[in-house]
């Protein structure tokens, strides 16, 4: 699929407020700074898009793309930020929660995973929420220009191992790394797939 047209929709704070839900979207989720933003940037071919940071914690709003004026790209706030007061985890918690149980447009998120790092449980936590709340997803791990093909492997194996100890099989998963556009036809011939089977 080719992104003719790739626009900022709107920024909002409450699930309650998001855009008519008349369109299919697709959500990226995933811990802070693991590069939620800066895929969807590189999805879209503009660096500008959306707000990147190397501080985490830079997305604290639910943020729509219009993509080709029939289909949402959605940056979500990162999870796991660990300055962050339990108070405000717990608000992220209801925030999100909000969005994905009571939003009827969204046909698939991505949750992006660092592959550089050893399986984190939160990871492992929000997908069995997503699972468990119904929720299709699939894994997208990030950064992986960050390391060698070998260490790649290894990474990929490890978590696979480590999540066969709870999980029938592994989730549909796509390597990428926004910095070297690895991985962007995976996500969008996905997003393809799934938009023409749309309302079907
Ligand atoms: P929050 O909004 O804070 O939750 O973070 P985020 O998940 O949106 O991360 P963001 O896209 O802002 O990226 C965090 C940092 O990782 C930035 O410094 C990016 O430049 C860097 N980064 C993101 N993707 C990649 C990648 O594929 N390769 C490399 N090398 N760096 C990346
Ligand atoms: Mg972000």
């Amino acid at each position: 699929m080719l992104i003719k047209s790739a626009e900022f929709f709107g920024s909002v704070a409450d699930y309650k407020k998001c855009p008519k839900p008349e369109l299919p979207e697709y959500a990226f989720i995933g811990r802070s700074n693991v590069g939620k933003s800066s895929l969807i940037n590189a999805i879209c071919n503009n660096s500008k898009l959306a707000k990147t940071s190397s501080t985490p914690g830079k997305t604290q709003t639910i943020n729509h793309f219009l993509i080709n004026k029939n289909w949402y790209l959605v940056d979500l706030p990162g999870y796991g930020y660990a300055k962050s007061s339990k108070m405000l985890r717990e608000k992220w918690y209801d925030f999100i929660l909000g969005y994905f149980e009571n939003r009827e447009n969204l046909v698939c998120t991505f949750v992006l995973i660092d592959s550089r790092l050893a399986p984190q449980q939160i990871d492992l936590d929000f997908m069995a929420l997503l699972v468990e709340t119904e929720i299709p997803f699939v894994i997208v791990f990030t950064k992986t220009d960050k390391l060698s093909q070998a260490d790649l492997g290894k990474n990929l194996r490890f978590y696979k191992k480590k999540m066969l100890e709870t999980w029938e099989e592994m989730p549909q998963n796509i390597l990428t790394s926004a910095e070297k556009k690895r991985g962007m036809d995976q996500v969008l011939d996905l997003i393809d797939e799934l938009n023409a089977s749309y309302g079907k």
